[in-house]
């Protein structure tokens, strides 16, 4: 299972790619605007940061047109670049388009299983139904990933199941159980996630125990 970083902070990223646990990033329109800068120079770092990692860029234009257009220019900043596209009917055929230019495809804001297996039958390399989307509206959005996946298996599709939107653990655990190729987390979820109160309460216990030892130097 891959993890992705849900962030464009290029700090966390560098800090955080040293674990040795992030297999790629995902940006999106916020995460840009909130990294500041110019954002075609901001993507170009992260994907040289992480030159072998899939980096989802989002498009921001609306007109179909504009979209693949812009869809192939993002394509062209690195050749890690996965563009993302809203799974909205109106795109349908230019994702079709774009696939079919060679070009990687997430695509975002999916929140169904027949939205899911439309965008596989198009060949997109991930699909990213958004789990806490779901749940702020009181519906477990962490279903949607299970279903998906019977779904991709079902049929043999070739496209990942990339579990986004994740607000906590759980949606994390989730994620894991039902099979999702990847999760992307935001930083604020992965620090949780890799952290739990009983490792440092048994870490203290152990260190207190050991000091009674009274040995400055081990081995
Ligand atoms: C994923 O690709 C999105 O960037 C992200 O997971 C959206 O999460 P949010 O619903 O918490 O904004």
């Amino acid at each position: 299972m891959k993890i992705f970083l849900d962030t464009a902070d290029r700090k966390a990223i560098a800090t955080w790619a040293k674990t040795g646990i992030i297999d790629g990033i995902t940006t999106n329109p916020t995460h840009l605007s909130k990294e500041g800068g110019n954002p075609k120079e901001v993507v170009k770092e992260i994907c040289k940061m992480l030159p072998d990692k899939d980096i989802s860029v989002e498009v921001t234009e609306t007109e179909p047109k504009a979209v693949y257009e812009q869809a192939r220019e993002i394509a062209k900043i690195a050749s890690n670049v996965v563009v993302k596209i809203p799974c909205h009917a109106d795109y349908y055929a230019i994702i079709n388009q774009l696939v079919a230019d060679g070009i990687k495809i997430n695509a975002t804001l999916v929140f169904t299983l027949v939205q899911s297996l439309f965008m596989s039958k198009l060949g997109v390399r991930y699909i990213s139904p958004f789990v806490g989307r779901w749940d702020d509206i009181d519906v477990e959005g962490s279903d949607l990933i299970m279903e998906i996946r019977h779904m991709l298996d079902q049929y043999a599709y070739d496209t990942q199941l990339l579990a986004a939107s994740l607000r906590g653990v759980r949606h994390v655990h989730m994620a894991i159980l039902s099979g999702a190729d990847v999760a992307t987390l935001p930083i604020t979820v992965l620090e949780k996630a890799m952290s739990h109160p009983l490792t440092d309460r048994g870490m203290e216990k152990f260190l207190s125990d050991w000091q009674k030892l009274g040995i400055k130097q081990f081995p």
